[in-house]
This record gives C-alpha cells, structure tokens and sequence, in this order.
C-alpha cells in the first residue's frame, strides 16, 4: 500500500473507532494533499456550516482529502485528536478550538513539523502559519449599529435591548463591542445568559420569563437559531412589535438571509466560517506559494431587507474579464522600503493581465486625494491607495463607491467605516510595537530604569500610530520604562538624524535606547551617534521596524539590536486579490503579512535570500 493510502487506511479506522466522521476512499492514488481538521465540535450551527464549507471547498480538487476529527467540544480531546492527526502523517492541519488557551499549546508543537492554519479564535503569539477568523469587536459594533437603525425607525431610541448570549469567547467578544454602541447612543439594555445558543433554550427561556419583555423594543440574539427561537416565543405569547436582530446569516434553507428575506427577523450580522479559504490557502501553503499572510480577517456584514436579495447576487457576480486598469495612489519613495514596495508591486503587475498606473504623491493627502479623483474620474476597475495619514478620506472613498470602484488599501490603514474600503493588505503595526517592547522588556530585565527615545514616523500615519499604541501598551506594565522625547522624523535618514541631533543639542545624553518607527530613522540616527563618538548598538540600544537590507547590515555589526520586520513585498498578494475581485469573489477585510523579528540570536539562513 502506498503512504498516502496507508494514512487515508488510518484515519479511516481511526473515524470510525471514535464514531466520527468521514474519509472517502483509501483506494484513490491521485490525492496529493491530505488535510487533518480537527474541529470544536459539531454541536453548534457555525461549526456545521465551517465542516460543510471545508468538504464542499475540497469536493473541488480531485487531489485533496480531509480527515476530519470532532473534539465534541472537550479540549483534551481535541489535544489528542491533533496528535492524532500528526501521526497520521498529514500534510497540514486546519483547527479550530473549543478553548484557544488550552489547545495552542499542542498547535505549537504540530507546528515544528507542519503548517498549521487555526480558525475563528487564536491566541497572541505566532505559533501557526495562518490565522482565519472574523473580527468580533467589529461584528458586535455593526450588530449595535442595526440596533440603533431599528430603533431610530421605531422612534423608541432608549430601547430598552434584551441581549441573548452564551457563555462563550465569540459571544462575549462581539458583546463588548455591541454594549459599547448602544450604551454610548444612551441605550437601556439587559443582558441574559442561555445554557446553549440553541433555538430551544431562546424560546424556552422567553417563554417561562415573559416578563424579560416588558417594554423590549428590540431582541438582539448572538445567532440566528436564537434569534428564531425569540421570534416563535413571541408568536406564541401573542407579543408585536419587537424587532429581532440575529447573527450568522447563513445562507440556504432556514439560514439567516432566508430568515430576514421572509421577515421571520429584522435583520442579522454575517459571521463567515472561513471553511473555504481554509482549503484554498492549505493548498498554497502545501505548494508553498509566495506571499502567504499570516492572518485573514473575514468582511461581516449588515443584512436588512432591503439588502438581503442585492447581498445574495453580490456575492456571486463576476465582473468581466479582459486588462484590469488599476490605479494606485502612492506616497513618495522616502525610504529603502518604498522602493521595494513599488518594485514588487510593478513586478506582480507585469506579471498579472494588469495595466497599472502608479501616481506619487510627495507627502501630500492633498495631493493624494486628487489622485484618487482622477482615477474615479478615468473610471479605473480597481483604485489602490497606500495612505499617506489615516484621516481624511471619507469623502473622496464615497465617491468612488458612488462610482462603483473597489477600493484597496495597501500597506497603511484609514480611519473610517469598513464599508468604504474592500480590503486593507499590510502589516499590523500594533503587534510591530509590542514585539518592538517584548524585546526590551527582555534585554532591559537587570536595568532599574529604562530612558527611551522614540523616533516617530509621519504624524497622522498608522503605521507611527499603531507602532506607538502596541509599544505604550506593553511598556505601560512595566514602571522601570520612560519615553523621555519623543519627536517626529517623517520616516526618512534625515528626520531621525535631525531628533537626536536636537536632543544632543538640547542637553547631555541619557538614553539607553531607541525605539524607531523605521529603518531610514534608525539609520539616521546610527551616523549622528557615531559622529559625537556614542557607541550604536552598545551605548544606546537601538530597536527598529522594517528589515531593510542596510538596517540588516548595521544589526550584523551590532549597531542596532531588534528590527521587527514590515514586509513590502505585498505585490502578489495585492494582484492576487484583484484576481479574486475580478471573478466576484468577496475579499477578506484585512489580510495581515507575515513578519519576523530579527536580532542577534537569529539564524542566518534568515538573512539570505532578503530581496530588500
Ligand atoms: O507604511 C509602511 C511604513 O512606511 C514603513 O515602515 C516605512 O518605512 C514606510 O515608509
């Protein structure tokens, strides 16, 4: 018997010794890919769509198979089934976990061998090659924000809102979030917990308590079974007039849309399995393609009636096919690591059927936004920005959805609504500051105080804002640390070697180190250092972002400590989601880059091979 027979044989015997599922046939030579899945349990709604979406997504490669286990939401067991798995000899494991903390530890170790892809929930820390999931501040916030549609149209604006929940990690981290929105509108609402989110115990519970209504304008129910199970409870008490707000929408024969298309509920907010991303990416990552991110963060959505039938179509309509005219509003070449990002975006291009048109702003949002202008008025498929700074655009992004131009944002973020923007590709620069801090943490642990000096990127920008907020975040817990200056040096050479420059001049020199937001900064400042005879890298600890080759250079000779990667090469992942886009395939919300950090301590095979 061949390998992959023999593991298909295993996995087989092993199904069906533990009562649970599948394998197809062990008998079929052409399978290249076997994937272990080892779900949470299939107990709940979501988990039966994710297993349904998972072997329908498969069903379409001839090549692959799944070996699914269940963990019949016992973590233990779920322990054991990916060890399970891993004996096997599978080539890649997709899990999703009943209890994150509990599990990660075995994901870790998997990990060392195989690529590991967790869904819906992962812990902090990196031990697994792609995360899929949703956003569940987010969800919670749109399903607040329906909330409050409902009640504006009611003329009933204090509510009060019966929220149903259970117990559980997705539940408790939309409700955050869902409380936050109403509460700060001057909401009332109460809060009630269920012992499953089934439609039962909703109905049950409302049923037996009638008095949780009481003047309920609106039920807002953390999945459509409860949401359902509300509807029937107020059926039968005879009650009108309270709306209810569901989540999940799923589609197909009883699933959310079909519930709001019937009026059965008001409304409900979309929480995508990621099932089928899932496949396609283990896929690349068993091939190992270029450009895989390290996380995806699934696109929710708010369904009323009157988008429920337009949202359907969407989802499906692919756009038509012939050159793809792409215009990318971009910032100036200001550093090493803008040239390599211009450069793999040209290179994915020429590469792509893509006619690309790349206009530069020279640090100018005004600029940039007549960039934009243009490209809605040349009526470009696609429009891509690299934003200068986060705020400002809500105005020209409504035009161009007036347009119906997508609009992806590479590489720097915006602040403002989600529904303006089809996809952000980047980094998370709020992680680049904390792994920035946990090194420092480290290396400072025997200093009884720490005097930082932070070189801050182009003011307004969210990679300057995200690096701050994650390194403040984590310093924060730690009394012996102090930003002592802090000044702007726009990204380039010269404005982090003017910072230390004016701090020289200012006074004598305490710092014990440097916490640049990029390479062009920390380099600038290495020169102004050695040229008044400090030490860099010995003296004065100097942490950086990026990975740029100089910067790499100046680590290996000891004059900067950290650099935390920012990957610019985001050229494929950027023609590959246009790709997606052009055959009506939805995008996922932000698709995060995969970074590492590099020190002293990091191998060299690390260091070859950098194409920046
Ligand atoms: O937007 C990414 C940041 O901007 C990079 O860290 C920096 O080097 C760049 O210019």
């Amino acid at each position: 018997m061949k390998w992959r027979e023999q593991i298909l044989a295993a996995a087989l015997c092993v199904a069906v010794l533990t009562g649970c599922l599948y394998v197809r046939t062990a008998r079929d030579t052409s399978i290249r890919y076997v994937i272990g899945v080892s779900l949470a349990n299939l107990r709940e709604q979501w988990r039966l769509v994710l297993k349904n979406e998972l072997e329908a997504e498969a069903a379409r490669y001839e090549s692959v198979r799944l070996v699914i286990l269940d963990a019949a939401g016992d973590s233990r067991k779920q322990t054991e089934d990916v060890e399970r798995l891993m004996s096997f000899g599978v080539d890649l494991l997709i899990v999703s976990p009943e209890d994150v903390e509990a599990v990660m530890p075995v994901i870790g170790k998997a990990h060392e061998h195989i690529p590991v892809i967790v869904l819906d929930r992962v812990a902090e820390g990196f031990d697994y090659s792609l995360f899929i999931g949703p956003d569940n501040g987010l969800i919670g916030r749109q399903a607040g924000e329906v909330v409050l549609e409902l009640l504006r149209e009611d003329k009933k604006e204090k509510g009060p809102v019966l929220e149903l929940k259970t117990d559980s990690f997705a539940n408790e981290s939309r409700s955050g979030d869902f409380l936050k929105t109403i509460s700060d509108a001057g909401v009332k609402h109460r809060s009630v917990y269920l012992p499953d989110a089934t439609r039962d115990c909703a109905e049950d519970l409302l049923l037996a308590r009638p008095e949780l209504l009481k003047d309920t304008a609106v039920i807002f129910a953390q999945n459509d079974l409860m949401a359902y199970g509300a509807h029937l409870a107020l059926e039968k008490l005879g009650i009108q007039g309270i709306r209810i707000v569901g989540l999940d929408g799923f589609s197909g024969e009883g699933g959310g849309l079909q519930m709001v298309e019937a009026g059965i509920i008001d409304a409900t907010v979309t929480c995508p399995t990621g099932g089928s991303e899932a496949v396609r990416y283990a896929i690349d990552i068993i091939n190992k393609e270029s450009g895989i991110p390290k996380q995806i963060i699934l696109r929710s959505h708010k369904i009323r009636t009157d988008n429920v039938s337009s949202y359907q179509k969407e989802s499906e309509r692919p756009r038509e096919r012939g050159t793809v005219r792409v215009g990318y509003a971009q910032i100036e070449e200001e550093s090493n690591w803008r040239k390599a990002s211009i450069g793999s975006t040209r290179e994915a291009a020429r590469g792509a059927d893509i006619d690309l048109v790349m206009e530069f702003n020279v640090l100018s949002i005004e600029k940039q936004k007549e960039q934009v202008r243009k490209f809605i008025a040349e009526d470009m498929d696609v429009i891509v920005i690299s934003p200068l700074v986060a705020e400002g655009w809500q105005e020209i992004l409504e035009a161009a959805r007036a347009a119906h131009i997508p609009v992806l944002l590479i590489d720097r973020m915006i602040s403002i609504d989600e529904e303006l923007y089809t996809s952000y590709i980047g980094a998370d620069f709020e992680e680049e500051g904390r792994r920035c801090a946990r090194w420092l943490l480290q290396q400072t642990a025997d200093m009884p105080a720490v005097s930082i000096l932070e070189l801050r990127g182009t003011d307004g920008a969210s990679p300057a804002q995200g690096r701050k907020d994650g390194f403040e975040s984590v310093i924060a817990g730690d009394d012996r640390c102090r930003i002592v200056h802090s000044a702007c040096g726009d990204f380039n050479r010269e404005g982090g070697a003017q910072i230390v420059r004016d701090y020289l001049a200012a006074g004598g020199w305490d710092i014990d180190v440097i916490f640049a937001h990029n390479d062009e900064m920390a380099l600038g400042a290495i020169e102004v250092l050695k040229e008044n005879k400090i030490q860099p890298g010995v003296d004065v600890k100097i942490i950086s972002v990026d990975g740029t080759a100089d910067a790499l250079t100046a680590l290996r000779k000891g004059e900067i400590n950290c650099v935390v990667e920012c990957n610019p090469l985001l050229g494929p992942e950027l023609m590959k989601a246009i790709a997606d886009l052009m055959q009506g395939k939805e995008l996922p919300l932000r698709i995060i880059t995969d970074e590492m950090v590099f020190t002293e301590d990091t191998e060299e095979m690390y260091f070859r091979n950098r194409k920046y």
